[in-house]
């Protein structure tokens, strides 16, 4: 098998974004190896400093607060908002290699998953890349919010945190944005839009189940319930709850139980 943590690695620092989908795409003959069942000893240094991570000048980011609101009625509102999934993507690359490399003492079969979650990331980016190219835009052109990264700075010493506050909450977010951008593009007939989202909307609910699998094994190991302590964490690291409406049927198929998403939903 190819160095895989030396690859990760190079992935980790690559900051061009061309360049880290290429890093990424390299790890994928040892991904296919942990597929298989190869799983070597954990190697490789210490993860630097969250801070470190490789990510290109543009786009600045700003306060969400700051960034206008669009609508995809227009060829820039539309822009705009493939330029805010675009740096959901590469933010969610990141976010990906980062919890495969710093949490690798968990085993290969954690460092397995979130190296393939970082590979599909890094296709979606290229996805939602080609559209904005379509429209003659390109990442790093329109500014972007800076709250994604933040959250993974504040969890780097603690999996748990990372488990739920990452996948389970933040990308089940994303779930739950999903079916309204749908509408907005399906409404402009943006047909090469919409076949992006499908592939963005199948994968992501398995990123959000594998945050939910890791999350429920850490609560299991340490005998702490699934449910109560989620919700002490988002309290703990003041992030916003989950506002309904809620993408229900791709929470439950992320692994949701009816339980949680009644007290999520305030039913
Ligand atoms: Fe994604
Ligand atoms: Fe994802």
């Amino acid at each position: 098998m190819p160095d895989l943590f030396a690859q990760l690695e190079v992935a980790w620092y690559a900051s061009a974004t061309e360049q880290k989908c290429q890093a990424v795409d390299e790890l994928i003959p040892c991904y296919l190896d942990l597929c298989l069942g190869h799983l070597p000893e954990i190697a490789g240094r210490q993860v630097p400093d969250c801070a470190e991570i490789g990510r290109p000048a543009q786009p600045i980011c700003v306060p969400p607060e700051s960034l206008p609101f669009r609508k995809a009625i227009d060829r820039e509102g539309r822009a705009a908002l493939l330029h805010a999934i675009a740096h959901i993507e590469f933010n969610a690359i990141n976010l990906a290699l980062d919890a495969a490399w710093r949490f690798k003492a968990l085993g290969m079969l954690f460092v397995r998953d979130w190296i393939g979650v970082a590979i599909e990331e890094s296709y979606h980016f290229k996805l939602i890349e080609a559209r904005l190219h379509d429209l003659a835009y390109a990442y790093g052109d329109l500014p972007a919010h800076t709250g994604l990264w933040n959250l993974a700075n504040e969890t780097a010493q603690d999996v748990l945190a990372r488990m739920a506050l990452v996948p389970r909450l933040m990308e089940a977010r994303g779930l739950d944005a999903l079916p309204p951008i749908f509408r907005a593009f399906q409404g402009i007939g943006d047909k090469p839009t919409l076949r992006a989202l499908s592939v963005i909307a199948r994968d992501e609910v398995r990123h959000v189940a594998l945050g939910d699998l890791w999350f429920r094994k850490l609560c299991a190991s340490e005998n702490l319930p699934v449910s109560d302590t989620y919700q002490s964490l988002i309290v703990g690291y003041d992030v916003p709850r989950p506002r309904p409406p809620l993408n229900e049927a791709a929470r439950s198929a992320a692994g949701f139980d009816t339980a949680e998403l009644d007290l999520l939903c305030g039913r």
